[in-house]
């Protein structure tokens, strides 16, 4: 099985689709195995998107995601990096397709309500980053012999 790194940004808490977007990974099949809500400060803002510092839109993309709380997950399941990312959408979410997170909830880059790891290496740092081991919890889940063949 695979995890993923997903977190509703603020705009999605502030605009109150955080049940939405949990369930939709629910409906799916992944499996949360990692919850919580913080409030992201500068320090891991920028050690979370160290790989755009310098870029143009960095200093919003700070603003925006130390803007106020935001729920963090980590979701277990096959393939969970690419089928989150699907979820998601493409990162403009004027180019997102109609059924996906920001296709669905999202008008403009900069307020694109989730993020979602780009890797298995990606989602494996910014996991650490955002929970200790013992705040993820292994456990079976009734519904996997209907999920998995
Ligand atoms: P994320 O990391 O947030 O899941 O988004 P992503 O992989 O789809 O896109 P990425 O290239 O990693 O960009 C990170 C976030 O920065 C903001 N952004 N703004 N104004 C712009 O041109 C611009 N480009 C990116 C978005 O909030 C994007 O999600
Ligand atoms: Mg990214």
């Amino acid at each position: 099985m695979d995890r993923t790194f997903a977190m509703v940004k603020p705009d999605g808490v502030q605009r109150g689709l955080v049940g939405d977007i949990l369930s939709r990974f629910e409906q799916r099949g992944l499996k949360v195995v990692g919850l919580k809500m913080l409030w992201i400060d500068e320090d891991l803002a920028s050690r979370h998107y160290a790989e755009h510092v310098g870029k143009g839109f960095y200093q919003k993309l700070m603003e925006y995601i130390t803007s106020g709380p935001v729920v963090a997950a980590v979701l277990e399941g096959k393939n969970a990096v690419q089928i989150a990312r699907d979820m998601m959408g493409k990162t403009n979410p004027m180019e997102a397709g109609p059924g996906t997170i920001r296709g669905d909830y999202g008008l403009e880059i900069g307020r694109n309500v989730i993020h979602g790891s780009d890797s298995p290496a990606s989602a494996e740092r910014e996991i650490g980053l955002f929970f200790k081991p013992e705040e993820l919890q292994d456990y079976e889940k009734i519904d996997a012999i209907w999920l998995y063949e």
